[in-house]
């Protein structure tokens, strides 16, 4: 695991993250600020070692990652486009082998048994996918009951159009 010498100010509030490699969290992210985002969900997100967690839309599955290697859960890595073997190959070089298990599949035709999952989490992607109205009830059957969904994403923090 490629981790950081030094912390930034800014990145007090965000200690686990701050560990990280910015430079590898830049090659393989979108915009370099997953592990916040995912750090973020992990302080209301109660995941405790063994759990089994979906990692859906994790892009290079650093998320995935971050998170086996933080809170020792197993975590599924799904992505529509991203290559599983190229992820896997993350995997390994991070140590987390046997821990993280990507899959490239969409996630609207997930290969997974009902009630299998303690946590689904997605990190700035449920709105590729999950924006019809009936995703919500779909992606819920996977999680085994009083289990927890946690997205981060993107929003307006007020109504762009005035009803009329
Ligand atoms: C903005 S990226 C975010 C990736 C990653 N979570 C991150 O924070 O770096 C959105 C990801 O959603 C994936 N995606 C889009 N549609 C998908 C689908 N139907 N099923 C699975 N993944 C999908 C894309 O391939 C992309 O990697």
């Amino acid at each position: 695991m490629r981790r950081r010498e030094s912390f930034a100010d800014e990145e007090k509030l965000f200690l686990l993250t701050a560990k990280y490699d910015q430079d590898w969290v830049k090659e393989n992210s979108y915009d370099g600020l997953t592990l916040y985002c995912a750090e973020s969900l992990c302080q209301v997100l109660p995941l405790k070692e063994g759990m089994r967690v979906l990692d859906l839309g994790c892009g290079w599955a650093i998320t995935s990652i971050f998170l086996a290697q933080e809170f020792g859960v197993e975590v599924w890595a799904v992505d529509l486009e991203r290559s599983a073997t190229d992820n896997y190959r993350r995997v390994k070089e991070t140590g987390m082998k046997g821990q993280v298990i990507p899959l490239k599949t969409d996630a609207r035709n997930l290969p997974f048994p009902e009630n299998f999952f303690d946590a689904v989490i997605s990190i700035d992607a449920y709105g590729y996918f999950g924006l019809d109205e009936r995703y919500l009830s779909y992606v819920v059957s996977f999680i085994k009951t009083n289990s927890w969904l946690g997205i981060v994403d993107g929003a307006f923090t007020r109504e762009l159009l005035t009803p009329v």
